[in-house]
C-alpha cells in the first residue's frame, strides 16, 4: 500500500515501481525512527495529537526501534520507501493511532532530516577511524624517526629525510581530512523537520523542539531551502572523496615502495596477493585497489554535483540518487581506511641508504654560512656535481683536495658533509625532516587527537 492513493483510480504498475523504488534508504531505518520518535513527541507536547495517543506512537516507535536493532524489521516488497515501511509497521503495531504519525510532516523533510542524522553519525565513526590511522602512521615514523630515506620532488632524489617525516606528511594530510569531516558535522547539526513538504504547515508545529531532542544545534530558516538542499550531502562525499584521494597518494607510494626497484618495504603475506603464474610473485593489491576504487570516489563528487545543478525548487525526486552516491563513497572510505591501516601495521620498512646526490645541499649551506652567497654556493657545487657525473663518478668519492678546489671556503673536514646519513641530523629548521622534527610532530599529533 502506498502513501498517497487516495487520489488515484490505479493500482501502481509494476514498471513504475521497478523505475521509482529504491531500497538503498533503506539505511536510514535507525535514523527514520529516531527522527519519528522526536516528531511524535513534539506533536504530543504541541498539543496537535493528544498526549496518551502521542505516547502510544512513540511506544510502538520504540518496540520498531528494538526490531530494527535486533535484526527482526522486515521491509515488504510493498514498502514504497523506508519511511512507508515504519509507517506501515507501527499502524500493524498500534492499529488506527498510528496513521497520525505523518501529520504536520512530508517525506520531503523526513528525508532530509534522516540523511542528515546519517551522515553526523558515518562522520563520527569516519572521524575515530581515520584518528586510528594517524595513530598507525605516527607509530611507524616513532620507530623511523632515524632511519634516512631519499625525499623526492620530480620522482628524483631530492635531500635526505627520516622516514618517519615522509610518513608523517600523509598524517598531516589526514588531519586535514578529518578536520573537514569535523567541521561539516556542525553544519550537520540542523534540523530541516517541520518544512513539511515545501512551504510549512497550519499546524503549530514545533521544529526547535525536534531539534532539541534530537541533539541538534539548530532549526531551518526557510522550508523550500530545508527540502530542497542537498550541499550537504555534496560535502560529505567531497570530504570522503578528498579523504580518499589523499589515501590513493599513499597508496601509490606503498605501491611503488614494495617494487624491487624501491626495496623499501616488505608487507606481510597475509596482506599481499600471490599471482597464479610467476610463483615469486607478492602483489600489495589492497594499496593498488584503493588507489584504483578512488576513481569512483571522485566521480561521485562529480555525479552529486550534477544531480542538483538544475533542479527548480523545491524537493524533486532527482534527489533520491543522493543516498547512493554518499553511502557508496563512506563504505569505500572506510574499507580503505581499514586495509591500508592493517597493510601499514603489518609492514617492515628496510629503505636503502639514499645517494650521496641527496647531500649536496649541505655543501652549499656550510658555504653559505661561511657568508657565501647562496647564487655563488649552488654554482661552485653545481660545477662540482657536474664534474663529477661527466667523469662517472660519486659524490661520496670526492677528496679535500677537489672540495677545496671547487670553493675556496671549503675545509677538508668538509668531505664529510657528503655521508648521507648524517644530513638529516644537520637539518635545523622547523617542521624539516630531522629526527627530532619528527618526534615533536609525533607528540603534536598525539596532542591534537586527544583534544578533538
Ligand atoms: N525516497 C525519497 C527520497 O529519498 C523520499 C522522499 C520522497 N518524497 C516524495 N514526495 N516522493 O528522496
Amino acid at each position: 500500500m502506498t502513501l498517497w492513493g487516495g487520489r488515484f483510480s490505479e493500482d501502481p504498475d509494476d514498471i513504475l515501481w521497478r523505475y521509482t523504488v529504491d531500497h538503498s534508504d533503506r539505511r536510514l531505518l535507525l535514523d527514520d525512527i529516531t527522527g519519528s520518535m522526536a516528531h511524535v513527541t513534539m506533536l504530543g507536547h504541541t498539543g496537535i495529537v493528544p498526549g496518551d495517543e502521542a505516547e502510544t506512537l512513540r511506544a510502538g516507535l520504540e518496540k520498531i526501534r528494538d526490531d530494527a536493532l535486533s535484526g527482526r524489521f522486515r521491509f515488504s516488497d510493498g514498502d514504497e520507501d523506508v519511511h512507508a515501511a515504519v509507517e506501515r509497521h507501527l499502524i500493524e503495531l498500534v492499529g488506527e493511532v498510528g496513521a497520525k504519525l505523518h501529520t504536520g510532516r512530508s517525506r520531503n523533510d523526513q528525508v532530509a532530516l534522516d540523511l542528515r542524522l546519517h551522515m553526523r553519525r558515518m562522520a563520527a565513526d569516519r572521524i575515530d577511524q581515520i584518528a586510528g590511522y594517524i595513530e598507525t602512521l605516527a607509530d611507524i615514523a616513532g620507530d623511523h624517526a632515524t632511519t634516512p630515506v631519499a625525499s623526492y620532488t620530480h620522482l628524483q632524489q631530492a635531500q635526505v629525510v627520516p622516514l618517519g617525516h615522509h610518513v608523517l606528511a600523509y598524517a598531516w594530510m589526514a588531519m586535514r581530512d578529518r578536520d573537514r569531516f569535523i567541521d561539516l558535522r556542525r553544519r550537520l547539526s540542523e534540523s530541516p523537520l517541520g518544512a513539511n513538504a515545501s512551504g510549512g504547515s497550519s499546524l503549530p508545529l514545533d521544529p526547535v523542539a525536534v531539534a532539541e531532542e534530537l541533539g541538534m544545534d539548530a532549526t531551518f530558516h526557510n522550508s523550500l531551502d530545508a527540502v530542497a538542499s542537498r550541499d550537504l550531502v555534496s560535502e560529505y562525499v567531497f570530504c570522503a572523496a578528498s579523504t580518499m584521494v589523499s589515501l590513493s597518494r599513499l597508496a601509490e607510494e606503498m605501491t611503488m615502495w614494495a617494487s624491487t626497484e624501491f626495496g623499501w618495504v616488505t608487507y606481510a603475506d597475509r596482506h599481499t596477493t600471490g599471482s597464479s603464474a610467476l610463483p615469486q610473485k607478492k602483489n600489495p593489491d589492497m594499496a593498488e585497489l584503493a588507489r584504483g576504487r578512488t576513481a569512483d570516489a571522485i566521480g561521485a563528487v562529480t555525479t552529486i554535483l550534477v544531480m542538483q545543478k538544475a533542479l527548480p525548487l523545491s524537493y524533486n525526486r532527482d534527489l533520491q540518487g543522493d543516498k547512493e552516491q554518499v553511502f557508496r563513497v563512506d563504505d569505500l572510505l572506510s574499507s580503505t581506511l581499514t586495509a591500508l591501516s592493517a597493510m601499514l601495521r603489518g609492514a617492515e620498512f628496510h629503505p636503502p641508504v639514499p645517494s650521496s646526490w641527496t647531500t649536496t645541499l649541505d655543501l652549499a649551506e656550510t658555504l653559505v654560512r661561511r657568508g657565501v652567497p647562496f647564487r655563488h654556493a649552488h654554482e661552485a657545487v653545481g660545477g662540482l656535481v657536474g664534474r663529477l657525473v661527466a667523469a662517472g663518478r660519486d659524490l661520496a668519492d670526492i677528496t679535500p683536495a677537489e672540495l677545496l678546489d671547487a670553493h675556496e671556503r671549503f675545509e677538508r673536514d668538509d668531505v664529510d658533509l657528503v655521508d648521507p646519513t648524517t644530513s638529516m641530523d644537520r637539518r635545523a629548521s622547523p617542521g624539516g625532516g630531522s629526527p627530532e622534527s619528527v618526534r615533536e610532530q609525533v607528540r603534536l599529533l598525539g596532542e591534537r587527537l586527544a583534544r578533538e
